[in-house]
């Protein structure tokens, strides 16, 4: 069951609603003990891990909604500007509502396994020299000229559906979280989060609410900085965002919440994202792990305090907004390549001279010389 069958009564949906999805949502909450350990005493970390949605990004819960309110008006074709995921999962949704979907990127800077993605639904790419924000003025412009539907977050069915995020970690927990960390872009999932926790404590489903503690990369935090950013750069592309959309609806999230957003460095990111991987066993793309760097950020400012006796564990859920795979490059760039051994091995029975303690070069030069090949 997707998104729009499950929280129906939270969405602006009728019956007439033509549904499109492709059961996105209901996406794992993952504990991660390893990352609690380094937070302190007293907390729970959990991820949420949006990787696992059908085009592998958090972006399918707005993206069904946008596509089946857009078919509903009658619209024929849809519009995004993107770093990567939001165009992925417009091309996926367009080819499910046999819609045209154009989508606008910055030349060079998007993940790899994001533009294989919209090229082989079918999207037409239309790459600019330009970031995000210019591409995002343009498809402004289009959607305004032409009868498009815009699918960026400015569409407000866009964070209609990705609110239900929120609604899933409160139905998982039993309550909402202590805290809520996730990275920034355009803003525009702080703020459908946010929407979220508030209208299920309003409907009396949770009594309390998160702070919402948002990250975004050094190089591109204007909400930080409160200065736009003309010449955004991260290696967590997803968020090379210099003027996001949704400015002000991050801070009231972040000012209502009592909670704050912050930056984090790529060095960070990189670590971060390399300790889910490594200790955690989960691979998100880089963008998605600024939520993880962002909390061990605080945790060294001393920002987690810790709870008072008989006070409980505190949660905190962290998003991960992306899946690892998106962006390969990334990862290879990450690690140390691994050496080719015994390449004249060809069955696993053959490792008759296996010796756990034997050096790969020993073993290689053995396997060697029984096969005849070149000594090492
Ligand atoms: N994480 C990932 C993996 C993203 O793709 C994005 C945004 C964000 C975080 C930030 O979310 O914009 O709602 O604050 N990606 C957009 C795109 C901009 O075009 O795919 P946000």
């Amino acid at each position: 069951m997707g998104i729009i069958e499950k929280y129906r009564k939270y969405l602006p949906v009728t019956d007439d609603t033509p549904v499109i999805s492709l059961e996105e949502g209901n996406t794992p909450l993952i504990k991660a003990d390893p990352i609690a350990e380094k937070i302190g005493e007293g907390y729970n970390v959990w991820l949420k891990y949006e990787g696992l949605n059908p085009t592998g990004s958090f972006k399918d819960r707005g993206m069904t909604m946008a596509v089946s309110k857009a078919l509903e008006e009658g619209s024929r074709a849809i519009a995004c500007a993107s770093t990567g995921n939001t165009s992925a999962s417009a091309a996926a949704y367009a080819v499910r509502a046999g819609m045209k979907c154009v989508v606008v990127i910055p030349e060079g800077n998007i993940a790899f396994g994001k533009l294989a993605q919209a090229l082989i639904h079918g999207a037409r790419v239309v790459p600019i020299k330009g970031n995000f924000d210019d591409a995002l003025d343009i498809v402004k412009e289009l959607t305004e000229k032409y009868p498009v539907t815009l699918v960026n977050s400015l569409n407000p069915f866009r964070i209609e559906g990705q609110k239900s995020g929120a609604f899933e970690i409160c139905d998982r927990l039993g309550k909402a979280p202590d805290y809520h960390a996730l990275p920034v872009g355009n803003a525009g999932n702080i703020t459908a989060y946010w929407k979220g926790y508030t209208e299920y404590r309003d409907d009396g489903k949770i009594d309390t609410l998160p702070k919402m503690l948002g990250f975004q990369a050094a190089g591109a935090c204007p909400i930080v900085t409160g200065k736009r950013v003309e010449k955004p750069e991260t290696l967590a592309t997803a968020i090379r965002i210099g003027n996001p959309a949704s400015w002000k609806q991050a801070e009231k999230a972040r000012d209502s919440s009592e909670g704050l957003i912050d930056m984090v460095t790529d060095d960070e990111i990189v670590g971060a994202y390399k300790f889910l991987a490594s200790k955690v066993g989960v691979f998100a793309e880089p963008a998605s792990a600024a939520s993880v760097a962002g909390i061990f950020k605080k945790a060294n400012e001393g920002y987690f305090p810790v709870p008072a006796p008989g006070q409980g564990k505190k949660d905190i859920v962290c998003v991960l907004t992306g899946h690892g795979l998106k962006d390969p490059d990334r990862a290879i760039k990450c690690i140390e390549n691994p050496k080719l051994l015994m390449p004249i091995l060809k069955r696993l029975s053959e490792l008759r001279e296996y010796d756990p303690g034997k050096r790969s070069d020993e073993v290689y030069s053995s396997c060697a010389r029984r096969y005849g090949g070149p000594a090492a």
